[in-house]
């Protein structure tokens, strides 16, 4: 086990009838609130009204700015940006997914930056950037997939350029997070199934590492695999059973807040890749990553097919006997393709309708800012490029 730090202080305000709760939680971070949501999910299903009561019973001023699309756009952090100035913001509460929370905190560090550095090009497009101040961020989770609720990540597309970067920082965890599973009953099963996915790489991303001696952390990843796969399908056949949604939602949250990787370094090429098809093609990000990781895990698993052996043993209960470790790993791989087809997601480039034109392309582009991509092993380009042909 490599030695470690660990720091994560979100507050979890978990379960049925919290989002009641908003306004207190924000309260102490100053009074003029940024309400900052997405594309109108949350004015359907009635988090809109409980959240603007709730702030307004706690005598806050409140400042919208919706409008977040999957695949957060930089244009609109810049307008969110411009705005929290303009407005003398305190505090950003995200009410949403993924997208909606990492356009806040975006916005929440680029407004404090000092006038002569830009949010994009000296945070997104350095990798080694380091984030040093931002507003105070709280959320309202409304779909369990990112983590975005309590991780140190922010994604953001540069559409102009199709770009699609990260930014890691203790800095810019929100100081809370409010879930209730309810919340999750007017997900479309898409958008349910593609969370589950992105839950299950985040584990996966965690769970492929070339560290020995990190017990616990593999055991624990293990058991969260086996509660997503197990989880989502039946949060798909039963959409308004709390379980069901209660497990996906906590899960999701425990599968990205750095606990499950302490003493490892995780893998992330498969996200990385990832984040060039909906860098180029604005797909879910979840349907992305069922479609590259069968596909990386093919390039890669005989660099240590041990672990490989053990996740197929352990996660997906792989009873071949006779002494074939090549047999068992792909079994495994057949069941998670298998799995990501019942969730009703593509696992190939050309079942998302996507062909051989940009291949090379978004292989060329994962380099950008970067020498290689991944851990487990380092991809070149030329690697990248092999993984995604595996995929059409
Ligand atoms: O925009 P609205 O109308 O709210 O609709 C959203 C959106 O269309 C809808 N939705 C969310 N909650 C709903 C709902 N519809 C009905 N009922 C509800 N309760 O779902 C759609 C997808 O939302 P989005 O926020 O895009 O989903 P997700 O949470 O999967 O976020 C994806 C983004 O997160 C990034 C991804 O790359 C992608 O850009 N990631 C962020 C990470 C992080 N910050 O740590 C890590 C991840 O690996 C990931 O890269
Ligand atoms: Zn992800």
């Amino acid at each position: 086990m490599l030695n470690f730090s660990y720091y994560n202080p979100t507050r979890i305000v978990f379960g049925k009838g919290t989002i009641g709760q908003v306004g207190e939680l924000a309260k102490g971070y100053g009074k003029r609130v940024l309400l900052h949501y997405g594309g109108g999910s949350i004015k359907k299903n009635g988090v809109y009204s409980q959240v603007v009561e709730s702030l307004k019973a706690a005598k806050l001023d409140v400042v919208e700015l919706g409008g977040v699309v999957p695949n957060p756009r930089l244009s609109l952090v810049r307008e969110g940006i411009a705005l929290c100035k303009k407005e003398k913001i305190d505090f950003i509460l995200a009410v949403g997914g993924g997208s909606v929370i990492d356009s806040a905190k975006a916005i929440g560090f680029g407004t404090v930056l000092p006038d002569n550095e830009d949010v994009w090009d000296d945070y997104y497009m350095k990798g080694d950037c380091v984030v040093r101040k931002s507003l105070p961020l709280g959320v309202v989770l409304t779909i369990p997939a990112a983590g975005s609720e309590s991780s140190t990540g922010t994604v953001v597309t540069d559409w102009e350029n199709n770009l699609k970067r990260a930014v890691n920082s203790e800095t810019i965890i929100p100081k809370f997070a409010v879930m209730d599973p309810e919340t999750n009953y007017t997900l479309p099963a898409y958008q349910t199934a593609c969370g589950a996915a992105d839950i299950l790489a985040h584990l996966q991303e965690r769970y492929f590492t070339m560290e020995k001696h990190n017990d616990l952390s593999d055991k624990m990843l293990e058991s969260a695999m086996r509660n997503v796969i197990a989880y989502s399908l039946m949060a798909l056949k039963h959409p308004n059973d709390y379980r069901y949604r209660a497990e996906l939602m906590w899960t999701g949250t425990l599968a990205h807040n750095n606990q499950l990787d302490r003493g490892r370094v995780g893998d992330w090429a498969s996200h990385d890749i990832e984040h060039e098809i909906s860098g180029q093609y604005d797909i879910a990000h979840g349907a992305g990553l069922a479609i590259v990781f069968p596909a990386w895990m093919k390039y890669v698993y005989r660099d240590n097919i041990d672990r490989f052996v053990q996740y197929a043993l352990r996660v997906w209960d792989i009873s071949l006997t006779f002494d074939d470790k090549d047999a068992i790993v792909e079994a495994a791989i057949d069941r998670l393709e298998a799995f990501y087809r019942a969730l009703g997601l593509p696992v190939r480039l050309s079942d998302a309708g996507i062909g051989n034109e940009r291949v090379r392309k978004m292989a060329e582009s994962a380099m950008i800012g970067r020498d290689s991509v991944g851990n487990f092993r380092k991809l070149k380009a030329d690697d990248v490029e092999k993984i995604l042909k595996l995929a059409l």
